[in-house]
């Protein structure tokens, strides 16, 4: 025990003469133990890792007992104590203790029992708040009593399992964190569903705003029985036939627990959705949505209950998913300080009116665009055809209606609460709303209230321009348009699903999603022998989109190419980008990738300030790694045939990922090979394309070869001013060059300045020997990838490479006007 432990042991001991606080080094706190809430919170228990946290978390001038994130800025909770919908607030001096007959037991300052945990019949020993987020309080003999892995609150964490009836409830809002509106309950029939909860009853409405559909009467055994968050971030449906239904939809992401903390939180919006933060400090300083459900929570259909906002109010989504709600003109927010809340009419429709006066005198319309109050609970009547202008009077004329929804010709009559408002710019009709004459209402008829609904005018000319005007034909069909997206869209999505499960989690997407993620195939982000990249945006995440351009279009081949996908698909390397999905439409053929933001190896390498000698070796030792992987390791060879600098990518921590592995294939399909159509670059291809020769994977040798001479060297292998024309498929002269320095025994020359390089110099002369012996011209005499990793690595003995090029001169080697001198 260091001295800081000590005298915080002591100053614990003297604050509660009668209760022993240790924790030891295993993070357990034997029966007895206890903290106390003090002004700061007190110190909680910790993981050992220190990665969470249980203790006092101070909340409204109150304490939390709850569970945290020590690590992340704000100390994000996960679990607090939390009874019939509230959570157990605690005054300074409270104090938790775990005793042996009521495992954990809350005491306020004068000794009553605010909470205790029910723990199972056994006495409880000691407790530990485990590594992944659990508070875990055993008996002697090491069983569960209690873990608050069993009681979620909002949050799921990696490892945790949600069974049948387990459920997780929203928040009231950001501050308040009594039971609010939401729950994500795993039913009893398997279904996970996302619903809206009357408080203070509990009841459960219909009108789900999510179900993950993993309920199947007829066959019990595919019914979904956990919820899974496993330990590599994947959440899932378990059905009792082992088979696993994705809450995610799009991409998968991989996020290793060991580099990311995570957590899967209904919040107070409705919306659930998994974050990430980055372990180690970076510029992020936030939670990160991989994904959130439901996708938009602002189209329920529901038969009771307001929807994701308040009555009356209208809900739009905002670009990060999430529902923003806003009260239509004439109404204005019951609890001003509850912007999710419900909006009170400032009109009052009073059928007892003098009917002597004209209605138009007494109220107006308003118009807004693009938002509906659907479904037969909102409407009590519909008028049709109707246009415009007269849908506008019978409401105004009629004391009991609110507002009117006039589309296509249809007008339909709307009352008091209006329920699961909503803007959606794919709803092309407009609300008429009655609001009440005034100096500041005066009548505003089209005249657009504010510089959102003007924007939306031009949305709705050109959506319906687009959608023209029969498709709506009555009240049912707008109704079911509203049902129908919803379960198109469903479907679309579970049925991506399955595909996805069939192509090794490879999501099919269609064109037009792709055209929408990349902003209409704005940013390029580079240009390929395959075709030009963009950059593109897919739930959240950056990845890059490559549209293939030199495929032979031929209906046979489309097998072929999802076979070759597929393969494509199935390579998981740390050194590989990583295919996320793809797209086959008709002509088009779009490869989905993620996205490395820093670029390529050409352009690291070949730059001013080279990167140094340790950096390189790692690159090259990962590149090596990433081919050998590709040709031996993976279900099926995967020939390369096209390494080069500037198609190995470069990760976060600037290792290198090899991209555009499997294309080749692709692009030969229906050809037969002839040595005419070379693949691969200039500098980098082996002779054997050009002599008649079988091509292997020593092709992928050979310019593998080429690549670690131009990172020994920091120097490409050919000028950039030399002529594609001039190129007669021999070795460039990097590769002359580098063998005459070795030859003569002035390989300092390669590395000019480098002194990192020099100082190196048996990793040097290995690495340099290593290349040498890759781009020998008889592919026989190369290495294969593993041997190349074991030589780079130093597990074997490289020896004296022969000359690579016996049969050629060196003569061109003055042409790049360097020497060994
Ligand atoms: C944390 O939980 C895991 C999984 O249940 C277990 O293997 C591990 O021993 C626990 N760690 C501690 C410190 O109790
Ligand atoms: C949170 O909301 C509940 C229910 O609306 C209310 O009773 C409670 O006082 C609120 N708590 C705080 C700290 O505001
Ligand atoms: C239920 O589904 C399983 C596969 O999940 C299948 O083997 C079985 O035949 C099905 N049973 C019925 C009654 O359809
Ligand atoms: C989590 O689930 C995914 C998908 O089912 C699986 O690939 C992965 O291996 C699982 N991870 C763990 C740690 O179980
Ligand atoms: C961090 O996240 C919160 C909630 O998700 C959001 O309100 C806030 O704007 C974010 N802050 C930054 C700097 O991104
Ligand atoms: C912490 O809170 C501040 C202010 O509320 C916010 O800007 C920041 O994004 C939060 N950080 C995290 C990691 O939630």
């Amino acid at each position: 025990m260091d001295f800081a432990t000590s005298t915080t042991f002591l100053f614990f001991l003297l604050l509660l003469p009668f209760s022993a606080v240790a924790q030891t080094d295993d993070g357990r706190n034997d029966v007895g133990s206890s903290l106390t809430a003090t002004n700061d919170g007190g110190s909680p228990w910790l993981s050992p890792s220190g990665d969470f946290a249980f203790g006092f978390h101070p909340h409204a001038g109150l304490f939390l007992v709850s569970i945290w994130f020590d690590k992340v800025p704000n100390k994000t909770l996960v679990w607090y104590a939390f009874e019939n919908g509230s959570p157990i607030l605690a005054h300074a001096g409270s104090k938790i203790e775990l005793t042996a007959e009521n495992g954990l037991v809350l005491l306020n300052p004068r000794g009553d029992q605010l909470w205790k945990s029910d723990i199972a019949t056994d006495e409880a020993s000691y407790c530990v708040m485990n590594d992944t987020g659990n508070f875990v309080v055993r008996s002697r003999n090491s069983d569960v009593l209690w873990q608050s892995f069993d009681h979620p609150t909002d949050t799921l964490l990696p490892t945790q399992i949600l069974g049948i009836n387990g459920k997780l409830f929203s928040r009231q809002n950001e501050n308040n964190f009594s039971q609010g509106r939401f729950q994500l309950s795993l039913q009893t029939d398997g279904n996970l569903v996302l619903s809206m909860v009357n408080l203070p009853t509990k009841l459960v409405y219909e009108g789900p705003f999510y179900t993950s559909d993993t309920n199947d009467a007829a066959n019990e055994s595919n019914s979904g029985f956990q919820l899974i968050f496993n330990g590599s971030g994947d959440v899932y449906v378990l059905r009792r036939n082992r088979r696993t239904s994705y809450v995610r939809t799009g991409v998968r992401v991989a996020l290793p627990t060991a580099d990311f903390y995570q957590r899967m939180t209904l919040d107070f919006d409705g919306v659930f959705a998994q974050y990430y933060y980055p372990k180690r400090s970076t510029s992020v300083e936030n939670w990160t949505t991989v994904w959130s459900k439901p996708d938009n929570i602002c189209n329920r259909m529901g038969d009771r209950g307001s929807g994701a906002c308040g009555f009356n109010s209208i809900c739009r989504l905002n670009e990060n998913g999430r529902p923003t709600c806003r009260c239509p003109p004439g109404f204005s927010l019951l609890d001003p300080e509850d912007k999710y809340g419900s909006c009170k009419p400032e009109v009052e429709l009073d059928c007892r009116e003098d009917e002597r006066i004209p209605m138009e005198d007494l109220y107006g319309i308003t118009v807004i665009l693009n938002t509906d109050w659907p479904g037969l609970i909102n409407d009590y009547e519909k008028l049709h055809p109707y246009n415009e202008q007269d849908c506008e009077t019978a409401c105004l004329r009629d004391c009991m209606c609110a507002a009117a929804i006039w589309k296509d010709d249809n007008c339909w009559k709307k009352k008091l609460p209006l329920t699961n408002g909503r803007v959606d710019d794919r709803f092309t009709g407009k609300a008429l709303i009655k609001i009440t004459k005034g100096d500041r209402t005066r009548r505003p008829s089209l005249n657009l209230p504010n510089a959102d609904e003007v924007k939306n005018k031009g949305t709705l000319i050109a959506v319906s321009t687009l959608l023209g005007t029969s498709m709506f034909l009555n009240f049912a069909l707008v109704g079911a348009f509203c049902l129908g997206f919803f379960s198109i869209y469903k479907k679309k999505l579970s049925k991506v699903q399955e595909i996805g499960l069939e192509l090794n989690n490879l999501q099919v997407f269609t064109y037009k999603q792709l055209a929408e993620a990349t902003n209409g195939f704005r940013e390029e982000l580079g240009r390929g022998a395959f075709g030009i990249v963009y950059k593109g945006k897919i739930e959240m995440r950056t990845v890059a989109v490559k549209k293939l351009d030199r495929l032979v279009r031929d209906e046979n081949l489309d097998k072929e190419f999802k076979t070759e996908i597929n393969i494509i698909g199935q390579t998981h390397h740390k050194n590989l980008v990583r295919l996320l999905g793809f797209c086959q439409e008709k002509e088009q053929r779009l490869l989905v990738y993620e996205y490395l933001s820093n670029g390529t190896l050409a352009d690291y390498l070949f730059k001013n300030t080279k990167p140094s000698w340790n950096q390189r070796t790692q690159i090259a030792k990962s590149i090596a790694s990433g081919l050998l992987y590709l040709h031996e390791e993976c279900s099926k060879q995967i020939i390369h045939c096209d390494i080069k600098p500037q198609n190995i990518l470069l990760d976060d921590n600037y290792d290198a990922r090899i991209s555009d592995f499997g294309l080749s294939k692709l692009l030969m399909m229906n050809q037969t090979q002839t040595k005419t159509d070379i693949r691969g670059t200039k500098g980098y291809v082996a002779p054997e394309w050009f002599r008649n020769m079988p091509v292997t994977a020593k092709v992928d040798v050979y310019s593998f070869g080429v690549l670690l001479l131009e990172i020994i060297c920091c120097r490409r292998s050919v000028g950039v001013e030399e002529n594609a024309a001039d190129f007669d498929g021999d070795s460039s002269v990097l590769t002359y060059w580098a063998y005459d320095c070795f030859h003569g025994g002035t390989i300092d020359a390669l590395v000019g300045d480098d002194m990192e390089a020099i100082n190196d110099r048996t990793s040097l002369e290995r690495f340099l020997m290593t290349a040498l012996w890759c781009i020998q011209e008889d592919p026989y005499l190369r290495p294969t990838m593993k041997k190349v990793t074991q030589m780079l690595g130093g597990v074997v003995q490289v020896t004296v490479p022969p000359d690579p090029s016996p049969f050629t001169t060196a003569a061109e080697s003055s042409s790049l006007n360097i020497s060994c001198i």
